[in-house]
């Protein structure tokens, strides 16, 4: 295992447990509400506390970005970590939510974990060595028509701008695919698309510690991962859709028409 994914994975562990052991005492953790429908709670701040002592202590010139302290230094060396991704999940005992890291040098990402603390499940990737859970390598479904897929997403919930485009897309998706899931934990669900339980994967307004680790999963379990347009700018718009390379490309068309400028930009 690369050292830098290694360091990644020991501090994603680490705050796993952490979340993990917090389960039995939900009800009693402070919860601030950040905007509309987004909370955080004392459990998300110690996550992301110990996932940066712990890259910083091996790493202490790398960079961070993280969810609830923003940014921390400069470097080549960038860690995008969401300490728990899915808090609405968590505060409600619905065992869906994970801890996503992932590190991007010189703008390009190199390393991601994912991990699991419900299921033990540890997803991890290195640029160019391909995706695990576990100890078992991944693959992209083999799927090839819209009609037999199932596709992730996940609802707006905060911001309802994109609503109307938003609703057009999934109405048609819901008469042409085997289904449609929205667990809530974007991190867990790009995990679930490079692990072959999604065919495809679309949501709007996302933020960089949300994907950045999902991304690379999926892109070394070969699959696709573009913005709504095909283009490359989903960490900055947040803006996503990713599928297997037959799925991907009749997800883009299927949502062309319904594009607003607003979708197909930032
Ligand atoms: C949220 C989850 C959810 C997605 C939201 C995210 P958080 O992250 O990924 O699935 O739909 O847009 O904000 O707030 O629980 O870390
Ligand atoms: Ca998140
Ligand atoms: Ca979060």
């Amino acid at each position: 295992m690369h050292p830098m994914l290694n360091i990644a994975v020991k501090a994603a562990r680490r705050a796993g447990n952490l979340i993990h052991r917090s389960t039995d005492k939900i009800d009693h953790l402070t919860v601030t509400k950040k905007s509309h429908a987004d909370f955080v709670s004392e459990v998300d701040r110690a996550a992301e506390s110990v996932i940066i002592e712990a890259l910083l202590n091996a790493y202490p010139d790398h960079a961070i970005l993280a969810e609830e302290s923003g940014s921390q230094g400069e470097s080549e060396y960038l860690w995008i970590i969401d300490p728990l991704d899915g808090t609405t999940n968590f505060l409600h005992g619905f065992p869906q939510y994970a801890v996503s890291i992932a590190l991007q040098h010189n703008g390009i990402l190199t390393q991601a974990v994912v991990y699991d603390p419900t299921k033990n499940d540890l997803f991890t990737a290195s640029r160019g060595r391909g995706t695990f859970l576990n100890d078992k390598r991944l693959r992209v479904t083999k799927r090839f028509q819209l009609a037999d897929s199932l596709i992730g997403t996940g609802f707006p919930y905060t911001k309802f701008e994109h609503m109307d485009a938003y609703m057009a897309i999934l109405k048609e998706l819901m008469q042409k695919t085997s289904g449609l899931r929205r667990p809530g934990s974007a991190a867990l669900d790009l995990a679930w698309m490079a692990a072959g339980r999604y065919d495809g994967f679309f949501e709007t307004g996302l933020k960089p510690w949300d994907i950045a680790a999902g991304c690379l999963l999926i892109t070394e379990a070969g699959g696709m991962v573009s913005d709504l347009s095909g283009n490359e700018t989903y960490l900055d718009t947040g803006h996503i859709c990713a599928g297997n390379p037959d799925i991907h490309p009749q997800l883009l068309k299927l949502m062309a028409p319904h594009l607003t400028a607003g979708l197909k930009g930032k």
